[in-house]
């Protein structure tokens, strides 16, 4: 049976037979807002971090606001936050309202695996994400480059998805760029003429070209960042990751957007870049984490 699912709050009453009760593990207690920020906003709450359900939350702001969002879901979780659902959906809808046409999308999922098959998870919720409208410019991957090795029957599995989506065509794209091997040396390439003889041409090797669409990050203390205050939370991606897509999909004060922001990585990222953040998270404990660990900064 698929799993049934209630918002916090909501009174239930199931009727039948009791044929078991399996009991929620215990899991490190996570408090849900006690208190509700959430309000109509008369003007995007820029630079703010706020504690609410981003769904609520969008609901509150204007539409065509934003210029990117850079997020992570807790994928596959559905029960792991004391009973709270993520509605994927509802979620994904209030976005394309808030993205500014030519603003962009970047979500950041991978699969959970379960006794050996995945969920696909990641691409069900990318082909939604295309349903509404939004324009999939990209499937990017996140490659982990110290990822443990895991004793299975499969690879280990090293990566997650970047899905990079549009409203209509992005409407800022500053390439990132990497040195060639060879920079700057001297070439010597044969040209084919229509006469059918080589032609020898004289010239330089780039000194640098555009990545490729597979981004390698180190991860843990050190590599996803060096601020201890993050590893509070247990599903940080790395600064690196946010800055460069913030890099790539916005210009200086653009609107950064991140509806679940846990440690804060990607306001922190914005913030340092000059560009305007919003942050959202539903959980007391990690807004309180990210307003500390900007405050750090000055941010
Ligand atoms: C994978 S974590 C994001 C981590 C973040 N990218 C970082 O680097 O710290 C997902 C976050 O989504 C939050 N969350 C889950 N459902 C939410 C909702 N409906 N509204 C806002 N935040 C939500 C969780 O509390 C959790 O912090």
């Amino acid at each position: 049976m698929e799993p049934l699912i209630f918002r916090n709050g909501r009174d239930i009453s199931i009727q039948g037979i009791v044929l078991d009760v399996i009991r929620e593990e215990v899991r490190s207690p996570i408090h849900f807002p006690e208190y509700k920020e959430t309000k109509k906003y008369t003007e995007v709450p820029l630079n703010k971090i706020i504690c609410g359900d981003a769904i609520e939350v969008m609901q509150a702001m204007p539409s065509d606001c934003v210029d990117l969002v850079v997020t992570s879901p807790p994928y596959d979780e559905l029960r792991n936050y004391n009973g709270y659902a993520f509605d994927f959906e509802g979620m994904a809808k209030g976005l394309f309202r808030v993205i500014k046409k030519g603003g962009v999308l970047v979500w950041v999922v991978g699969d959970k695996i379960n006794k050996g098959n995945r969920s696909f998870t990641s691409f069900k919720q990318a082909l939604f994400f295309q349903s509404l409208g939004f324009n999939a410019h990209d499937v990017m991957i996140y490659r982990k480059k110290n990822t443990p090795f895991m004793r299975s029957n499969a690879y280990t599995n090293c990566y997650e998805f970047m899905f990079v989506f549009s409203k209509g065509s992005p409407k800022v794209f500053n390439p990132l760029k990497t040195k060639t091997v060879r920079q700057g040396q001297e070439m010597l390439p044969f040209n084919k003429k229509a006469d059918g003889i080589n032609k020898k041409t004289k010239g330089e090797l780039k000194p640098e070209k555009t990545l490729t669409n597979i981004w390698d990050y180190a991860v843990g203390y050190g590599g996803s960042t060096s601020d201890k205050i993050a590893f509070q939370h247990t599903a940080i991606f790395p600064e690196k990751l946010a800055e460069d897509h913030i890099l790539s999909w916005t210009k200086a004060g653009d609107v950064v957007f991140d509806p679940m922001c846990g440690s804060g990585t990607t306001c922190k990222m914005a913030a340092i870049n000059k560009r305007h953040y919003i942050g959202c998270d539903i959980s007391k404990e990690y807004v309180e984490l990210t307003r500390k660990r900007l405050k750090y900064f000055n941010l």
